[in-house]
């Protein structure tokens, strides 16, 4: 297998949760807005921007949202934005309408960006020596979330991201087998159900080893669990704030 600076990073990857209580300097700031201003964009239309939350104020009221005590703790949070904003902007500026910009395939191509520039950021800042949490949670009560962050429409928060000096170094977390995963031209509709126990018995050992929280679980458990049960949450909110940022409105 190649190894290189860039590949031996990228699987060295493991979510940082605890970080020192340290910002960013200045020029890791820059570097890490200089790498995620350079990722790719769909359609050369960089609808995707950037939130640096310093507000204790605000940092406090996206943690109450999340839900999880190291959200805008220690380090620096970040919040990814799908913005379609600022070309409404541009294309009222020269006396042009929103033609497609409230679309969902407008939008979904916002979403590519957005994902792409905050995996870009994430990766150059483990390069770094710091670490990352990639966090959805600060869309467990969308609707708040867009109010707290007073975005204007045709904007939606997609993913925070805090970055950090490290102040742990968790356990490599296994994935599943390549087999599963990846196919080559045909999918594979019949899941291998004896390659997933042998993978839920390495996830037990993984969660057994791990020196944060100890506790016995596997892959399927947690597939099998509270995460997709049936059950109503503020979460579902987000087709109904996409609609109340005037997002994937398509035309009839
Ligand atoms: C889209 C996305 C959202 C995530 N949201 C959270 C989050 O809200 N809080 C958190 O602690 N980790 C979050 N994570 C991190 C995952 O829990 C983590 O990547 C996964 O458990 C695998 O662990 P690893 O990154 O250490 O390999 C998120 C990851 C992704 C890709």
């Amino acid at each position: 297998m190649t190894s290189n600076f860039t590949i031996n990073h990228q699987l060295e990857h493991r979510t940082i949760r605890k970080f020192k209580d340290q910002t960013l300097t200045a020029d890791q700031l820059q570097t890490l807005y200089r790498v995620a201003s350079q990722t790719s964009t769909s359609m050369f239309m960089q609808q995707a921007s950037i939130m640096h939350i310093t507000d204790d104020n605000l940092r406090a009221k996206i943690r109450q949202i999340s839900g999880q005590p190291y959200v805008g703790a220690n380090g620096d949070l970040f919040i990814f934005i799908v913005d379609l904003y600022r070309n409404q902007q541009i294309r009222h500026h020269n006396g042009f309408d929103d033609g497609r910009l409230h679309t969902t395939d407008i939008f979904f191509q916002g979403m590519e960006d957005t994902v792409l520039m905050l995996q870009n950021m994430a990766i150059a800042a483990e390069s770094m020596g710091l670490g990352v949490t990639i966090l959805g949670s600060i869309n467990d009560h969308p609707a708040e979330l867009v109010k707290v962050l007073q975005l204007p429409k045709l904007t939606f928060p997609v993913l925070g991201l805090q970055v950090g000096v490290p102040d742990q170094k968790p356990q490599l977390k296994p994935r599943l087998p390549l087999e599963m995963m990846s196919f080559e031209n045909q999918y594979a509709t019949q899941v291998n159900f004896e390659q997933l126990a042998k993978y839920d018995q390495i996830v037990t050992n993984y969660y057994d080893l791990r020196d944060t929280s100890k506790r016995i679980d596997s892959f399927t458990n947690q597939i099998d669990g509270q995460k997709l049960a049936k059950r109503s949450i503020d979460r579902d909110q987000i087709v109904q704030v996409l609609h109340d940022q005037e997002l994937c409105l398509d035309f009839k």
